[in-house]
């Protein structure tokens, strides 16, 4: 097994490269580190990757990225992953500040790349907009959530947080609630990409930036109850859902098995557990008609 200890990016495919990146950087407020004709790479004000883009047919997210321990050795992941039946291959400089990564598919096609160690990547100017700390989690929808969970849980050491009725796992990396998540959806594609604000302080900001760019504030402010944190949902130019959020539930320590209380918390102790019924959330709006239209035709 292979010891994933953060999400680090995520790589969505564009037909409109400029818009994005545009959007990337006046609004999640990324700083362009590197850009050609065919693709982007964009870095948080801490100098890290957050998002790759790459000119394509049909908007999609790509590949995960995530970090393993830096003292792995390339050729053992590739041995690793070779054991579990999955073919794998080492790639050189596959991006700035990277030398290199191994590459490999999950059982529904969908990227993933591994990481050793950290690395950092400059942008060229400072950042704007709203200035995300990071790329928080990504959520996909799966044919077959509880097989997701299991190969993300067997190959790469995920644990599960939650799930919704047996339709949407939840599953942690490191001490946060979620770093993916899979819902129950006709065939692999994003569900949403969530960025992590520091504060209400900074989602309010978020909330004022949108209202002032016209972006419709689809959901939230709300606090949810898997992961119990507050976030808001807007589209980004590609029609993908974008979550902001902050406060969200943290297992310090595994061997505990809880998440560090909080006044918010129905659970005392909050361990992992399915959530039945509505409601879910612990306040805040339903989601809009138009949010709600949109998943039911998603599912
Ligand atoms: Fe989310």
């Amino acid at each position: 097994m292979i010891k994933v200890k953060r999400i680090r990016h995520v790589t969505f495919v564009t037909p409109d490269i400029d818009r994005q990146i545009d959007y990337y950087q006046t609004v999640v407020g990324l700083g362009v580190v590197t850009r050609d004709a065919s693709r982007a790479s964009l870095a948080t004000d801490s100098d890290e990757l957050a998002v790759v883009l790459q000119r394509g047919d049909q908007a999609a997210c790509r590949r995960l990225t995530f970090e393993v321990a830096p003292d792995l050795d390339f050729a053992d992941l590739v041995a690793t992953l070779s054991r579990a039946g999955i073919a794998a291959e080492i790639q050189s400089d596959p991006l700035p500040g990277v030398s290199r990564s191994v590459l490999f598919r999950d059982f529904e096609e969908m990227e993933i790349e591994l990481l050793a160690g950290p690395t950092f990547a400059v942008a060229e100017q400072p950042v704007g907009g709203i200035a995300a700390d990071r790329l928080g989690h990504i959520a996909l929808y799966t044919q077959d959530p509880l097989k997701a969970s299991k190969f993300y849980g067997d190959v790469l050491n995920f644990r599960v947080s939650d799930w919704i009725e047996d339709a949407f796992v939840f599953m942690r990396c490191g001490f946060d609630h979620h770093s993916v998540n899979f819902a129950r959806g006709p065939g692999r594609r994003l569900h949403h990409a969530a960025f992590e604000l520091r504060d209400a302080s900074h989602m309010h900001r978020a909330c004022d930036l949108l209202g002032r760019k016209k972006m419709q504030i689809l959901w939230g402010p709300v606090r949810h109850g898997p992961g119990h944190n507050v976030a808001i949902y807007h589209r980004d130019p590609d029609g993908h859902l974008i979550e902001l959020f902050f406060d969200l539930d943290q297992m310090i320590d595994e061997e505990l098995g809880y998440f560090e209380p909080r006044p918010w918390h129905r659970d005392r102790p909050q361990r992992p557990k399915v959530w039945v019924g509505l409601p879910r959330d612990i306040w805040g709006p339903v989601p809009s008609a138009e949010l709600a239209e949109f998943k039911r035709k998603a599912t």
